[in-house]
């Protein structure tokens, strides 16, 4: 603590017993009757620079504060020694905001729930499964001959749709399409055949009923779900139709995996986490077409800003291409083992992680009472975990507004609690290892086959849909080396 000027733990964390300002004294953006803050939010620029104004009401009103959009009430943080205290004070099972649609999708036709929406004991035991497999560096690099197998047809399919000048037409379905490929190998063992030219019918519905899927739930997230159901609204309807096409398409897959490894299913990482008896195959259909959900746009996002980041740093990525030429032979596909000797890369994505994280919060419902930044928070308080706020604060990243992958080579200088892109603690993202090989291999081999160029030198701001995405097509180019 005192190398990071840090305040000793003690100081934000209290005894549950000794009491902080009462709720009603946290500071925050202008509240009105009904609206709340939203009113200031929209004249802001609306919820697609939500994440631009919460970072102002951090620069305004500090590490923590209240804020209330209509009736929703939450309590946002962003401070590494608020987010440690946090951490520090976490229950056997956090809690994030309920995804309400999801559940009721779930319930009407009598399926499970997977670690997105599970809670308490029952997320628990289902996290447990997965964890060993998931988060265990040594059986994640198992999978880089998969990732590699779907990464070298990414490189014939960019070679195919650029122009002559290195453009496509429309880069992010291109890598969503990779990252989808790619996910749907390590999670169903299976090639949906997105890369190639002709893509089949089954695939192409999986993709579409993921995509609407995601584009229906937002509205039943703000308006009261049950009133969709029991009027049967159009978004009900199409949010329905959307599941029960992406959980027919992930049973029947998930039942070819279990049979084909039946006789031995040590040898199959799903068929082991499912012969260990801890979960219902209702739970394991629910659990795996959760993780595909939660693992492509912000997969293929994250990789993109990666690449617009160092094509706006050209000196950067000659560095990056120096280290990658250096660990691998002309000719060798990338592997986990040589990753281990590219520290330039990993801290290129840490960079791009901060600077333009696809995930800007999370949240946590808190299940007990509890001090935090000297302020009362009763149970049940929605609070907001900023990580983007974090990222674009000068205390906590010298000059923020650049990107320089060094500053992850400066001892004692970044506190990790300021650098949370897959969240915190026990329910942070199961699917970060999954995620960081895909990436890093992603990368070695895009810099080693194209130069990554800007096309112009204009910003491109980060709009808020779920994810952060860019607010035009990306300029950038792939140029052959
Ligand atoms: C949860 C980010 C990729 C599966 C989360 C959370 C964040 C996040 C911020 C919330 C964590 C918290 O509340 O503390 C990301 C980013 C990714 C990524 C930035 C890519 C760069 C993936 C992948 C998978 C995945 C590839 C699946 C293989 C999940 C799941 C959860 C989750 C299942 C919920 C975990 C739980 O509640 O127990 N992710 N994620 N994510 N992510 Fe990811």
């Amino acid at each position: 603590h005192a190398t990071l000027g840090l305040r000793p733990l003690s100081c934000y964390l209290r005894a549950p017993r000794s009491r902080g300002h009462p709720l009603a004294a946290l500071p925050g953006p202008p509240r009105w009757p009904l609206m709340g803050s939203l009113p200031d939010v929209l004249w802001k620029g609306g919820l697609k620079r939500q994440h631009d104004t919460l970072a102002e009401y951090h620069r305004r009103f500090g590490k923590i504060f209240r804020m209330k959009l209509g009736s929703f009430d939450s309590v946002h943080i962003a401070a590494p020694c608020l987010l440690e205290a946090l951490y520090r004070r976490e229950s056997a099972c956090p809690q994030r905001l309920e995804i309400k649609p999801w559940k009721a999708y779930r319930d009407f036709r009598d399926e499970g729930y997977g670690l997105l929406i599970l809670e308490g004991k029952d997320w628990q035991r289902v996290r447990t499964a997965f964890q060993k497999k998931l988060m265990k560096p040594r059986e994640v690099a198992k999978l880089d001959t998969m990732i590699n197998e779907v990464l070298e047809d990414f490189m014939h399919r960019i070679d195919d749709v650029c122009n002559h000048n290195g453009q496509m037409e429309d880069v992010y379905s291109e890598f969503n399409k990779w990252s989808f490929e790619s996910i749907c190998l390590v999670l169903y063992r299976k090639r949906f055949g997105l890369l190639q030219k002709d893509v089949e019918e089954e695939s192409l519905n999986f993709i579409k009923a993921v995509k609407t899927m995601m584009a229906t739930f937002g509205m039943m997230m703000v308006t009261p779900v049950e009133l969709h159901k029991g009027l049967n609204t159009k978004v009900w309807q199409a949010h329905t139709k959307a599941w029960d096409d992406i959980f027919k398409t992930a049973k029947h897959s998930i039942d070819c995996r279990l049979e084909k490894h039946s006789a031995n299913p040590q040898e199959d990482f799903l068929c082991d986490i499912y012969s260990g008896g801890q979960l219902s195959k209702k739970e394991l259909y629910a659990a795996i077409a959760e993780l595909q959900i939660a693992g492509v746009e912000t997969t293929a996002n994250s990789l993109l800003w990666a690449l617009y980041n160092i094509s706006r740093n050209p000196h950067v990525q000659q560095k990056l291409l120096q280290e990658i030429q250096s660990v691998l032979a002309a000719n060798e596909g990338p592997s986990a083992e040589n990753l281990k000797n590219m520290p330039y890369l990993k801290a290129c994505l840490k960079e791009s992680m901060r600077l333009t994280p696809s995930v800007p919060f999370t949240t946590r419902t808190i299940d007990t009472e509890m001090v935090l930044g000297d302020y009362q928070l009763p149970k049940g308080t929605i609070l907001m975990i900023n990580s983007h706020a974090l990222g674009c604060n000068e205390e906590y990243f010298h000059s923020w507004t650049q990107f320089k992958p060094e500053r992850w080579f400066q001892k004692n200088l970044i506190n990790p609690f300021s650098h949370v892109p897959f969240g915190i603690g026990k329910r942070m993202c199961i699917g970060r290892r999954i995620a960081e090989l895909q990436l890093h291999l992603a990368l070695c081999w895009l810099v080693r086959k194209y130069q990554i160029v800007a096309t112009d030198d204009k910003p491109v701001e980060t709009l808020h849909s779920g994810i952060l995405i860019p607010s035009r097509e990306l300029p950038i180019a792939f140029h052959r080396r």
